[in-house]
């Protein structure tokens, strides 16, 4: 008897001595709390965890509070450990979205330095990759971001140390039979996620599914990986999430955790609150009685409401259906921009004005572009290409966050850029200029938001209207692409159609005016008149008193031939400069404005000679001569102002001033 008892005890020692340390845990919603969390993170009164709200810019991080035992010893392997978790991400506006949210094994309870954004709040600039981060992540990625390999904008991901993803798959799950399902993180519906690591194999795997939809048997991604060097002897795990633009939600409505051993199922989880808007509005549970009281109440509130109404009234026909996410309510816009104020004006566009507003739940700041038109032609192909230019998300581009329908109106919803259009910077005057390496940046930022409209699109997108006042600066000076107004969709491979000439004088590439197609090309030839306004700090065209108006293009040429190309900078950009790279950029501008347009580079070839990893032949070998830059001012002029005056209903966007600048200067 007493022999079986010390076997027994003998047993228990041999069999569990090392579960003695083994952490786990379950949450089953998070009212009984006790997370340590940091940013915007908190727990809803119904104990959702909700890691980040309506606010934009900003991170949440939530971690269990003790420190998990990983490790036997600190060069020991790791124990094998599973967790589960349901999330659901849920966008203020529809498609778009903020960036995901990341189950994280760190060092510390939460992220110190960690950026939002598309860093997740896990890392910043500086610390992404770095080996001594000792940082596991799962990331569930709803953004698609260039810098860090992404492969879509709906992804799963394990981290390790840093952003670029390990091992990556689209999300989904696949069935009893392998067949691959998607799902869509931000649909806004709770989903489960199960990490399993194997300390024996040193195979991680993770797998998701609709809740309730049990755990998948294959998993979505299973990746061979010791994580003995990464993980330490007690480490912290917890969540991380961060919104963009866009205001998002990320719950976590329950979490399980265990090391040696399988994570706890969940029994019961707190509710996500109702998708959609609550009720419309007081106006009809206390109003309505009242009115039904007082009648002279009656006959003034019911005025009030007509004329509200009338004020705020919007468009919309039954094909916008599909588009809700992507519409705006006017009266938002109007609350946004204080009834569209003098005072909130940003600037006058050809067709209208652009105010500046904030939004007045979310706080977020947007410019809304308000533009006349009578005209419904047109308008229906015209807001489905608004709806797929709002899914194009890259950092040189702006943001096209919705629209809005008026009678007679049409108003186009931006993310704000703090510091406004380019050419503020280059001419007319400036009151701030900007240095070289300002404008290098702005150049080779523009440079790559559109080789990624050319090539890296679901379809090409020519811009059509690449210039100065088209390029606007965020916050941190990056510069980015706007003003799809003209841009037109076509799908790769098939042949550009258009019959309608809109752009810029000056930008124009010969054969578009002569033959009214846009292409990547002619882009590529507008990308050269930028190159060179940057550079020189001077229009394309400048309009002179004597009618004899400036060519930049002529005038840079001809510094090239007289042996000094950099005679024709701009005095403003300052001493601190690379002579190369200057006149690099000034000659890579008369090479993509070649008259022949399989003369000019494709923006891949652009971006390869700016970053220097091809030299730029010498000019001549490229077939780059006075000739050949030849500035087409007057062919195909006359038909160009036909076509231009025939497309009015359909220019949705073009500065006056070179309208202006060309009808009145221009003779
Ligand atoms: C919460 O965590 C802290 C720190 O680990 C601990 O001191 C405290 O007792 C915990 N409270 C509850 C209610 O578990
Ligand atoms: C969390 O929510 C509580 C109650 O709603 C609020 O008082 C508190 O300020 C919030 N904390 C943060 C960091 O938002
Ligand atoms: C643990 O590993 C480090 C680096 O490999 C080594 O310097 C150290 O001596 C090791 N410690 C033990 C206790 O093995
Ligand atoms: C990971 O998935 C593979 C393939 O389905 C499976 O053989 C292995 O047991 C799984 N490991 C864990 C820790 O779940």
């Amino acid at each position: 008897m007493f022999f079986n008892l010390v076997i027994l005890v003998t047993l228990f020692l041999v069999d569990f001595a090392p579960s003695s340390s083994d952490d786990s845990f379950i949450y089953n919603g998070f009212q009984s709390g006790n997370l340590s969390m940091d940013g915007i993170a908190n727990v809803t009164y119904n104990g959702l965890l909700l890691l980040t709200d309506s606010e934009t810019q900003n991170q949440g991080h939530a971690f269990y509070q003790n420190p998990i035992h990983f490790k036997n010893s600190p060069n020991g392997t790791v124990f094998s450990f599973s967790t589960t978790f349901v999330f659901a991400i849920r966008s203020d506006y529809g498609d778009l979205r903020g960036h995901g949210l990341v189950f994280v094994i760190a060092p510390q309870r939460g992220l110190p330095g960690a950026l939002a954004n598309h860093y997740l709040g896990l890392f910043n600039s500086i610390n992404n990759g770095d080996r001594s981060n000792h940082v596991v992540g799962v990331e569930l990625d709803t953004i698609f971001s260039e810098d860090f390999g992404d492969i879509n904008n709906n992804h799963v991901g394990i981290d390790i140390n840093g952003l670029r993803s390990v091992a990556v798959h689209t999300a989904g799950y696949f069935d009893d039979i392998g067949l691959f399902h998607d799902l869509t993180l931000i649909s806004g519906q709770p989903m489960q996620v199960w990490v399993d690591y194997d300390g024996s194999t040193k195979q991680i795997n993770v797998t998701v599914a609709q809740l309730a939809a049990g755990k998948p048997v294959r998993p979505l991604m299973s990746l061979k990986y010791d994580l003995s060097p990464i993980i330490d002897q007690t480490m912290y795990v917890g969540f991380s999430s961060s919104t963009g633009s866009v205001p998002t939600h990320h719950y976590i409505l329950g979490w399980s955790f265990k090391t040696n051993g399988k994570a706890q199922e969940f029994s019961q989880l707190p509710t996500l609150p109702r998708l959609g808007r609550k009720g419309t509005s007081r106006f009809v549970t206390i109003g309505l009685p009242l009115i039904s009281l007082v009648s002279l109440v009656v006959a003034t509130l019911v005025a009030v409401y007509y004329v509200r109404r009338r004020k705020y009234e919007e468009l919309l026909e039954d094909w916008e259906r599909e588009y809700r996410p992507q519409r705006f309510k006017y009266k938002d816009l109007y609350t946004a921009t204080k009834g569209f104020r003098e005072m909130e004006l940003l600037g006058v566009g050809g067709f209208g004005k652009v105010y500046r507003g904030v939004m007045p739940i979310t706080k977020l700041e947007i410019a809304v572009k308000r533009i006349s038109h009578e005209s419904r032609q047109g308008m229906k192909e015209f807001v489905s290409e608004i709806v797929s230019m709002g899914r194009i998300q890259h950092r040189n581009i702006v943001p096209l966050l919705g629209y809005c329908r008026r009678k007679g109106e049409l108003l186009l919803i931006y993310e704000y850029m703090s510091n406004g259009s380019l050419d503020k910077y280059l001419y007319d005057q400036p009151r701030l200029t900007l240095d070289w390496n300002q404008r290098f940046r702005v150049i080779r930022g523009v440079a790559s938001g559109l080789f990624f409209l050319h090539e890296e699109c679901d379809h090409v997108v020519v811009h059509r209207d690449v210039k100065a006042s088209n390029v606007l600066l965020d916050g941190e000076l990056n510069g980015r692409l706007g003003d799809f107004g003209l841009a037109r969709l076509y799908g790769h491979g098939t042949d550009p159609q258009s019959t309608r000439v809109v752009g810029t004088l000056g930008y124009l590439a010969p054969e578009h005016t002569r033959t009214g197609r846009a292409t990547p090309r002619t882009d590529v030839f507008s990308f050269g008149a930028f190159l060179l306004e940057v550079a020189c700090g001077k229009r394309p065209i400048q309009p002179r008193q004597d009618g004899d108006d400036l060519i930049l293009v002529d005038r840079v040429y001809s510094c090239l031939n007289r042996g000094n190309i950099l005679d024709a900078i701009d005095p403003n950009i300052g001493i601190d400069f690379v002579p190369g790279q200057v006149e690099l950029v000034l000659k890579l501008g008369l090479f993509c404005s070649h008259s022949e347009p399989s003369f000019r580079p494709t923006m891949r070839q652009v971006l390869l000679f700016l970053d220097g990893v091809v030299a730029l032949p010498e000019l001549s070998t490229l077939g780059v001569s006075s000739a050949t830059l030849t500035f087409d001012r007057h062919e195909g002029f006359d038909d160009f102002i036909k076509s231009y005056a025939s497309s009015l209903d359909y220019a949705y966007s073009r500065s006056p001033s070179v309208t202006d600048s060309f009808l009145s200067g221009g003779r």
